[in-house]
């Protein structure tokens, strides 16, 4: 079933054409990666599903209904979404950070106090350490997770998260896309992210929509997009990492 749905989806910044006719269906409880290159219309496309771009022309649904007719604010809060420069306020404590969707939405003090330790826990920061302190007195990588975790406060049936892991070393990286493959298994969200990485792509995504100058070039499985890669764009994007890609899948 399809839980957001694009339909010939446009999005020009003036006379730019950052989004060129997108059609894709997002199904319910799959990671989409959205896999491309620096300016392919990656962050558009996520912030047009939350509206925080509007889009140019065409159709979004979230659940069967047309964005245009949900009240913005509600449509961003029923989506976590971690933004690219993870954009924690600094004059806040990790855990009013974390609490701020649950507080815009009525949640009371003990309701929100509770959420906190407990999707601080769910990412792998003890809360006792980490919750008083302020985003500065943390490292990159642990304010990435405090990202997530801000983005899973609320319970959103969906999570937009664009290049969550960028800027992080390639360890920590691998930590973070793994824990992040258990917290899907065990929470059953519906996740659409962002990358330019392949490898990243390979390693969370059930399926990838490979994004070239604001056109999908092709959506599929890891699998289905190396057996027949539709374009030639496509072809590149696999053929520069060829051999570890084989290492990846485990061929001699
Ligand atoms: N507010 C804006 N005004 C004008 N042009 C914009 C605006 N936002 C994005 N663009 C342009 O639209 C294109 C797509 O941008 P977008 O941010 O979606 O790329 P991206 O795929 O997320 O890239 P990156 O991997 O670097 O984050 C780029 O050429 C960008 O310069
Ligand atoms: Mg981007």
């Amino acid at each position: 079933m399809a839980i957001i749905k694009l339909e010939n989806v446009n999005k020009y910044f003036d006379s730019f054409h950052a989004v060129k006719d997108v059609s894709l269906e997002v199904r319910k409880g799959e990671t989409l990666v959205f896999l491309g290159s620096s300016g392919s219309g990656k962050t558009t496309v996520l912030k047009m599903i939350n509206r925080l771009v509007e889009l140019s022309s065409g159709v979004i649904e979230v659940e069967g209904v047309n964005i245009l007719e949900l009240d913005p604010i509600r449509l961003r809060r029923s989506l976590g979404y971690v933004i690219q420069s993870i954009g924690l306020f600094p004059h806040m404590t990790i855990e009013e950070n974390v609490s701020l969707v649950p507080r815009l939405t009525g949640w009371s003090d003990s309701e929100r106090r509770e959420r906190a330790v407990e999707v601080l826990e769910l990412i792998g920061l003890d809360p006792a350490e980490f919750r008083h302190r302020y985003p500065d007195e943390l490292s990159g990588g642990q304010q990435q997770r405090i990202g997530v975790a801000r983005a899973l406060a609320a319970d959103p049936k969906m999570l937009l998260m664009d290049e969550p892991f960028g800027a992080l070393d390639a360890v920590t990286r691998e930590n973070l896309q793994q824990e992040l493959i258990g917290i899907k298994e065990r929470l059953q969200k519906t996740i659409i992210f962002v990358t330019h990485d392949i490898f990243e792509a390979f390693t969370l995504a059930d399926r990838i929509a490979v994004m070239h100058q604001g056109r999908l070039e092709q959506i599929g499985s890891r699998d289905e997009i190396i057996a027949s890669p539709a374009t030639e764009f496509v072809e590149e994007l696999l053929a520069s990492p060829k051999k570890h890609l084989r290492e990846f899948q485990g061929a001699p």
